[in-house]
């Protein structure tokens, strides 16, 4: 399976951060081969970013950080997966931010899956323990897998899973961060669960100087860069010892 590097821009980028930093990535990852790059702008510059990356090599995807699972309708301020399908071909679906900040349950994520689903795109599942304990591992599992309720073995190959701890998210500089023999211990344990077509990805502060530390473990598919893909040079450092530079 080829390498998938994923940028989770966040709540970060003005419109002319966001057009150079698409830029600068493009024009460094133009006809890149041996991984797939999918950048995740806001909402609102989804559009501008696509245009950006149009008559870029087709590895580099794009995807949007949140998605409302209903067609349309009377939700004032949300984004429906039909109008995402027109842009993108990912949607990053049950982060631990919404999950924290908007109360966001595994039902509802389910109910975004379903939506990803339905539109042929791409949803990338975020699991991961608030903090470490025996139990990690359990709480991990049994979110996933009320997360993908009702979701068919055909459709897992489907799906992107990524495995972030929350205790190791956005942590580079102060706190812990997980361990690459950590990280592939529980990437394992997802992929018994959904299957080896399913790619599954480690998030979680990784940076160029650690990305060797994860993308080197078996059950490691790729990773879901925050803070790392906001520096064009960092980013595309990323991608380049991701396909084993
Ligand atoms: P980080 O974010 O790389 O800044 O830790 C990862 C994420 O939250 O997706």
């Amino acid at each position: 399976m080829q390498p998938l590097v994923v940028a989770n821009w966040k709540m970060n980028t003005g419109i002319s951060d966001a057009s150079v930093l698409a830029t600068m990535v493009r024009n460094q990852l133009h006809e890149f081969n041996g991984v797939d790059v999918v950048l995740c702008p806001p909402f609102i510059w989804l559009q501008e970013v696509a245009s950006i990356l149009e008559i870029s090599d087709p590895r580099i995807k794009l995807g949007a950080q949140n998605c409302y699972p209903e067609k349309d309708g009377p939700f004032t301020g949300e984004i429906s997966v039909s109008m995402l399908q027109e842009l993108c071909s990912y949607i990053i679906v049950g982060h631990s931010e919404r999950r924290e900040h908007f109360g966001e349950n595994n039902e509802f994520i389910n109910e975004k899956v379903h939506a990803c689903l339905r539109y042929n795109l791409t949803p990338i599942l975020c699991v991961g323990e608030k903090q470490k304990s025996e139990n990690s591992q359990k709480k991990i599992l049994k979110d996933l897998i009320e997360c993908l309720e009702g979701v068919t073995k055909d459709e897992l190959a489907k799906i992107v899973v990524a495995y972030e701890p929350v205790w190791s998210i956005s942590t580079a500089t102060q706190g812990d961060i997980a361990s690459g023999e950590y990280a592939n211990e529980v990437c394992e344990l997802i992929k018994k669960e959904v299957g080896k077509e399913t790619p599954v990805l480690y998030g979680g502060s990784v940076t160029s100087l650690t990305v060797d530390n994860y993308i080197s473990q078996k059950s490691i598919d790729g990773v879901l860069i925050g803070g790392s893909s906001l520096n064009a040079n960092n980013f595309v450092g990323i991608c380049k010892k991701a396909r084993g530079e």
